[in-house]
């Protein structure tokens, strides 16, 4: 059954149906489609455009077909899209006092309804998987103060850090993805209901209650702009877009430190697949998958910016693509969070392998030359004289902490025996104290910050 059969004359075409038809993806949200029906009776009724009794016939209707949907008795069938669905299955259970429920609504505000409901219950699915990444990031951090490792800057080694410091670069990032996800929900949480078409309507629709009802602050306050616009699923994309970066780059060094170049962590078998061929592969799939996924996820953000960019006010078809990549991107940033968490849960972290590391890079080449300035060499004099000796312990093949003092003093009569100490892994990343940088009093501190943030 069409809901706008009246004006035509002919049978619609079947590929035109197909290719118009939304059902086979907006049933997604029949749950929130229900969910706002039944407040918009409720309110039609508060204001004497439904009986007490329409209104709860309705209800009740509403309430069957929502369970039917549930427990998969009610089967979907070719109607156009979910709004027309519901429709006719509550006129085909309660009868006419059914063809009352769209009293005073549009479709157009109806789907921006559904969406914002759904955009909004996924938000809070979202959060919370954030956090969980977020407390086992935290543990991991706890655990790993004292695991020294190299600092990279052009992938190159350049000064000591923690493993701890590093993965709390990523809790940071975790930390605004979260923020950017409550924001998005605080901007888009304004009930389009009762926008109609795009002008409104002439019933005396109480919007206040429906807005009050569906959990929204209140009322959007342009009717036009409650029906054409899809910034919040365009800011939900961008936060995802932006979320899935963050856990690409993550997966990026993950896979790097668990390559038998690195070995600074080694996967779990449960996280790790093997070749067909090759019988001595144990392959970091999951991190390279969640990698892969980033570009799906920037796909619907770009896709829905370009179907919106040329469009007239108020509602246009073209604005039916808003949903599949929402919901696919949705999907996949669900999906990606939780694998991420149960991957990092198994690693194993080979801290001798790290420290050995930061050890042979000479990354602590510039606290070497701190310690000539702080003897009195002037900093410029104190960066050729290191790096003259860095380049005789490369022919030699040691580290800065193994090169004996005869060959410093060959260099600068300045050094003595205690240039040793000022070189130590442990000294440098300990001395690097100020808040935000990756010494223990300063990353117990920001860890202290973090486990209030959690709780
Ligand atoms: N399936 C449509 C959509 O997703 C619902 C709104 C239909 N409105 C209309 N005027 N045809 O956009």
């Amino acid at each position: 059954m069409k809901l706008w059969g009246g004006r035509f004359t002919k049978e619609e075409n079947q590929l035109v149906h197909s290719f118009n038809e939304s059902l086979s993806f907006d049933r997604r949200f029949y749950a929130q489609d229900i969910k706002g029906s039944i407040a918009h009776v409720t309110m039609l009724a508060k204001v004497g455009i439904l009986t007490d009794s329409e209104r709860d016939q309705i209800i009740e209707g509403l309430n069957g077909i929502k369970a039917d949907i549930d427990s998969e008795k009610l089967a979907f069938n070719d109607a156009e899209d979910i709004h027309s669905f519901v429709e006719a299955e509550l006129i085909d259970r309660i009868g006419d006092v059914g063809k009352k429920l769209h009293t005073g609504r549009s479709r157009n505000d109806q789907v921006a309804l559904d969406m914002r409901l759904y955009v909004r219950d996924e938000i809070d699915e979202l959060l919370p998987l954030i956090k969980d990444l977020q407390k086992e990031l935290l543990q991991l951090m706890e655990a790993n103060i004292d695991t020294y490792m190299p600092g990279f800057t052009h992938l190159q080694k350049a000064q000591p850090v923690t493993l701890a410091h590093h993965l709390g670069a990523y809790f940071e990032m975790f930390s605004r993805d979260y923020q950017r996800l409550e924001d998005n929900r605080k901007r888009m949480n304004y009930c389009p209901l009762g926008a109609g078409a795009l002008a409104g309507t002439t019933y005396p629709l109480d919007r206040e209650l429906t807005a009050s009802l569906l959990d929204f602050y209140g009322p959007t306050l342009n009717s036009m702009d409650s029906v054409s616009d899809r910034d919040y699923s365009l800011e939900l994309l961008s936060d995802l877009s932006i979320c899935m970066m963050h856990l690409s780059r993550f997966c990026e060094e993950i896979i790097m430190w668990n390559s038998n170049e690195y070995r600074f962590i080694e996967l779990d078998d449960s996280y790790s697949t093997g070749s067909s061929i090759m019988p001595q592969k144990k392959n970091p799939d999951i991190a390279e998958l969640i990698r892969g996924k980033s570009g799906r996820v920037y796909g619907a953000l770009v896709s829905l910016m370009t179907t919106m960019k040329g469009l007239p006010l108020a509602y246009n078809k073209d604005m039916q693509e808003d949903k599949e990549g929402v919901f696919d991107a949705i999907d996949t940033a669900k999906g990606c969070l939780a694998l991420f968490t149960g991957m990092l849960k198994s690693i194993t972290v080979n801290k001798a392998n790290m420290e050995a590391s930061a050890k042979n890079g000479f990354t602590n080449a510039t606290d070497a030359a701190d310690w000539l300035v702080k003897n009195g060499v002037p900093f410029r004099d104190a960066h050729g004289i290191i790096g003259t000796l860095v380049l005789t312990c490369i022919e030699r093949d040691i580290s800065l902490d193994e090169l004996p003092l005869e060959e410093y003093k060959k260099i600068s009569p300045v050094f003595t025996e205690e240039i040793y100490e000022a070189i130590k892994m442990k000294t440098c990343v300990d001395k690097r104290n100020t808040i935000g940088a990756p010494g223990r009093d300063a990353m117990e501190k920001v860890i202290a910050i973090y486990k209030e943030k959690l709780n």
